[in-house]
């Protein structure tokens, strides 16, 4: 049977295409993570309304194993981090954190990027140890019952 990628795989960040797009759109959280993260196929759509975000699949090794969408307001500069998913099954083989350092080298690129934003859903096994452990720290702020971290980029 095939476990997919292994842990020391190497994760890379890439475009969304039509080749790549509905294996994307097959990736899915855990059952009990569904209220933390949109569906991908929704994501990819708002992405196109969306003025000024960007996205990619997440791969290790070759196979999507993940999604991220970033808000990126460049004249305010906000950059937030919209969506972020690992598929279940590739959970806790250090891919979320490895493809969480490309989007912050990334964001990094960006005009004035001194800050970079998140917020989660504030429950048991949601996603807010992650962030911390990236260095997020808590803000204070609450958006619509979810809470707000925020990412100091030297
Ligand atoms: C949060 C998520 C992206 C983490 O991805 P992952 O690939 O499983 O994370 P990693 O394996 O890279 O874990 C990195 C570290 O974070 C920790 N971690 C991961 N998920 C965690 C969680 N839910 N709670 C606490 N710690 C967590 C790991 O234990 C690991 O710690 P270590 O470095 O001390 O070993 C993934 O669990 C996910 O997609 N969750 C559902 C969707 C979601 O909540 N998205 C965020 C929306 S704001």
């Amino acid at each position: 049977m095939d476990n997919g990628p292994p842990p020391e795989a190497v994760v890379t960040l890439e475009e969304i295409t039509a080749d790549n797009l509905r294996a994307v759109m097959r990736l899915e959280v855990k059952a009990e993570q569904e209220d933390y993260v949109a569906p991908n196929s929704v994501s990819i759509a708002e992405h196109c309304f969306a003025d000024e975000a960007w996205m990619r699949a997440i791969y290790a090794e070759g196979e999507p194993v993940g999604f991220v969408l970033l808000s990126e307001k460049r004249s305010a500069p906000r950059y937030y981090l919209w969506r972020y998913m690992i598929d279940g099954r590739y959970q806790g083989r250090g891919f979320g954190a490895r493809a969480m350092q490309l989007v912050i080298d990334y964001v990094r690129t960006l005009p004035n990027a001194t800050e970079m934003y998140v917020s989660y859903v504030p429950a048991p096994g949601g996603p807010r140890d992650f962030y911390a452990g990236l260095g997020f720290v808590d803000t204070g702020v609450e958006h619509e019952g979810e809470l707000e971290m925020k990412l100091t980029l030297d």
